[in-house]
């Protein structure tokens, strides 16, 4: 563990503000006190099985019903539901032909160039049909990996559901990785097939996707990979490989429009998703079938407190955890309306949100922290110019949320009106963990308030034992939970290492260690801190500051590097690099420059550090270590504090210094 959470509360917000849900919220609300969420709390300590139980039953389509609800008894290896046959593509759709919302409009897709399409439950399911007949005539059967590495377009959406529509597990690659970093993914995953388009608009650009696809693809370097199928988006030429790659319109339009959901169990993998950890390479973190379907299902309904006629907008991008859970899967598994935005906030167009917002009457928004304060940062003239009084909720999600940016969407976004739902979760957890519920919750801008009923979360020492109340330690949650992620794939050891037994209870506990630090004050909400390993969280986007330092390190020029985070007052962190140079490389601009673009085409433009200082050495302990906290002082222009004695060589300090 590299910092001591304790350290970074200091400067936090003696926040005292408190927002109690409005009479009119309550009132319409599902949960509608802190008492009725007490209660489900209370149920849910007290019965796990029966809640869990209770729940499954009622929120999901299963074609045979589960025998058990949770199996523990090799954990961390957790089964939920099993014996139970279910399908996440058919509880997205099938189920809502039957129901009545067959001609209500599931997707609203809102193109860069603003091209508009609508596909209603029967239109969505119809060509999730069609794709997933195109993958089977491809011969991908239940089992195989097929990789998206796509822009913001609805076939993302049906790729996805189509791939869960056979059991074939997917594996989203954000559209903005590299060429390099898909060709790691695909590998590892052994992916069958790769879904992706001849380009997409990003800002005012394009980006060459199935070029990406073609380099990650040279010299057979993932031989698993039999078929690339393409959509057409920018309508640039691109190169097609005879035999490997399709054309998707081509391809769909040879298909039947029947394809029934295959039967899957409960435990079967829905999808893997690779997020970065502190050490090596980014893990692919396992989702299943049943468990994830429920926990996106409920925590939906729960937070957003879904209504028919909510129009729903999530602006996260499909190849994040965020994008899977609530964009496609729990505002579909529901029966919502959600909306999908090509684009993002440019320069050139710094009122397309709330542009959007106005057209589509977005009823529930929810962004990122980041956009928020970019947003803040121009003023709320633009804002203001917009009809936005459709919207009754709004959502925060990625990163820590600071009161002011927090108060600036409440009263600017929401007209002051709007509850604000700071939830906090991640990759591993599949759905959110702690968030207010929007009827019931008071809320205090910057906390994430409580956990969702069923959730044990708690702030703990390095033994797992809790700490007082406004003392700083490590979030865990110390019961597993239906969303929970399964293993990381091809490796279950680093899942057991990484997540379970990185704090040392003295019991025989297990206990999910999150990797942020917080504090829970005296009424016991949760103020989420950031990370506490070396992951940096730029724009909330998840980074390994090991994975940089790869990339900068496979440049021939770079000797040694380290890399550390730095308070960011846009992007939350920025990414500063130290570097050391061979023997013989002079330091010059060029050469900063071309690490920087070096570690873009490793990885991905998010990935590119905003500064690299190169030094001739670094500072180490006499074992070697890198000491991090001196670079992560030093590159935010601090004063280092604390011990410096176990340095090998303190000129390296004074050194770095000048
Ligand atoms: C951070 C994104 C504070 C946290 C859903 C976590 C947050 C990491 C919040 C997961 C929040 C996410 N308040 N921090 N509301 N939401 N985080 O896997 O550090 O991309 O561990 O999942 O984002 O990032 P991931």
């Amino acid at each position: 563990m590299s910092s001591d959470p304790s350290s970074t509360i200091e400067s936090v917000l003696q926040e005292s503000r408190i927002f109690t849900p409005a009479k009119e919220v309550a009132d319409k609300a599902r949960i509608r006190s802190l008492a009725e969420y007490q209660e489900m709390v209370d149920a849910a300590m007290s019965d796990p099985d029966r809640f869990w139980g209770d729940a499954a039953r009622k929120e999901l389509h299963w074609f045979e019903p589960f025998q058990s609800v949770l199996d523990w008894t090799n954990p961390p290896f957790a089964k939920w539901f099993e014996g139970g046959k279910t399908n996440l593509s058919f509880n997205c759709l099938d189920r809502h032909l039957e129901n009545g919302r067959a001609d209500k409009e599931a997707l609203i897709w809102e193109g860069e160039p603003g091209d508009v399409k609508r596909f209603t439950y029967r239109q969505l399911h119809e060509q999730v049909c069609l794709a997933a007949n195109a993958l089977k005539s491809l011969g991908i059967r239940k089992g195989d990996m097929v990789a998206l590495y796509m822009p913001m377009v609805p076939e993302a959406a049906i790729a996805m559901l189509a791939c869960a529509r056979i059991g074939a597990p997917h594996s989203v690659v954000f559209g903005g990785f590299s060429a390099e970093a898909l060709r790691d993914r695909l590998i590892d995953g052994e992916a069958k097939a790769v879904i992706t388009a001849d380009g997409g608009f990003r800002k005012d650009k394009t980006v060459p996707l199935k070029n990406a696809v073609d380099k990650a693809l040279e010299n057979d370097a993932c031989p698993t990979v039999t078929s690339v199928l393409v959509v057409r988006r920018i309508k640039e030429p691109v190169a097609m490989k005879t035999g490997r790659d399709h054309w998707w319109h081509e391809l769909i339009s040879e298909q039947s429009k029947d394809c029934p959901a295959e039967v899957m169990n409960s435990e079967d993998r829905l999808f893997v998703l690779y997020t970065s950890g502190s050490t090596g390479k980014p893990k692919g973190v396992v989702h299943t079938t049943a468990g994830y379907n429920l926990w996106a299902h409920l925590t939906f309904k729960w937070i957003f407190d879904i209504r028919e006629e909510d129009i729903y907008w999530c602006t996260a991008d499909v190849g994040w955890i965020t994008g899977h859970s609530y964009i496609v899967y729990g505002p579909l598994s529901n029966g919502a309306t959600t909306v999908m935005y090509e684009g993002a906030p440019r320069a050139s167009n710094p009122g397309a949100f709330w542009e959007l917002i106005q057209k589509h009457k977005i009823s529930i928004f929810y962004t990122a922290p980041t956009a928020i304060r970019a947003f803040m940062k121009m003023g709320r003239t633009v804002p203001d110019q917009h009809d936005m009084s459709s919207l009754r909720l709004l959502g925060t999600v990625g990163e820590p949320i600071n009161p002011e940016a927090w108060m600036w969407y409440r009263d600017v976004i929401g007209g002051g009106s709007c509850p604000v739902v700071d939830t906090w979760w991640q990759t591993e957890t599949g759905g959110v963990m702690i968030s207010p519920l929007p009827g019931a919750t008071p809320t205090k801008p910057g906390s994430a308030t409580l956990p969702l009923p069923g959730i044990e979360a708690d702030v703990v020492d390095t033994k797992g034992r809790s700490v007082d109340p406004d003392e700083g330690g490590y979030l865990v949650i110390r019961r597993p939970w239906p969303g929970m992620m399964r293993t990381i794939h091809g490796n279950p050891k680093r899942f057991r290492e990484s997540y379970w037994e990185y704090l040392r209870p003295s019991s025989k506990e297990h206990i999910y260690f999150a990797g942020d630090g917080a504090r829970r004050d005296k009424e016991g909400y949760f103020w989420v801190m950031g990370r506490v390993d070396d992951v940096i969280n730029v724009s909330g986007h998840r980074l390994g500051t090991m994975e940089i330092e790869s990339a900068l390190v496979s440049h021939p020029a770079v000797s040694e590097a380290a890399v550390v985070g730095r308070k960011d007052e846009l992007k939350g962190e920025g990414i500063v690099a130290f570097v050391t140079l061979e023997i013989g490389r002079a330091q010059t601009d060029d050469l900063v420059h071309e690490l920087i673009s070096h570690v873009g085409t490793e990885i991905g433009a998010i990935a590119r550090p905003d500064e690299i200082r190169i030094s001739e050495a670094l500072p180490k302990t006499r074992s070697g270590k890198i000491m991090r906290r001196i670079l992560r002082a030093l590159a935010s222009g601090d004063e280092v504090s604390g011990d410096t004695s176990t340095l090998e060589d303190r000129s390296v300090l004074d050194k770095l210094r000048s």
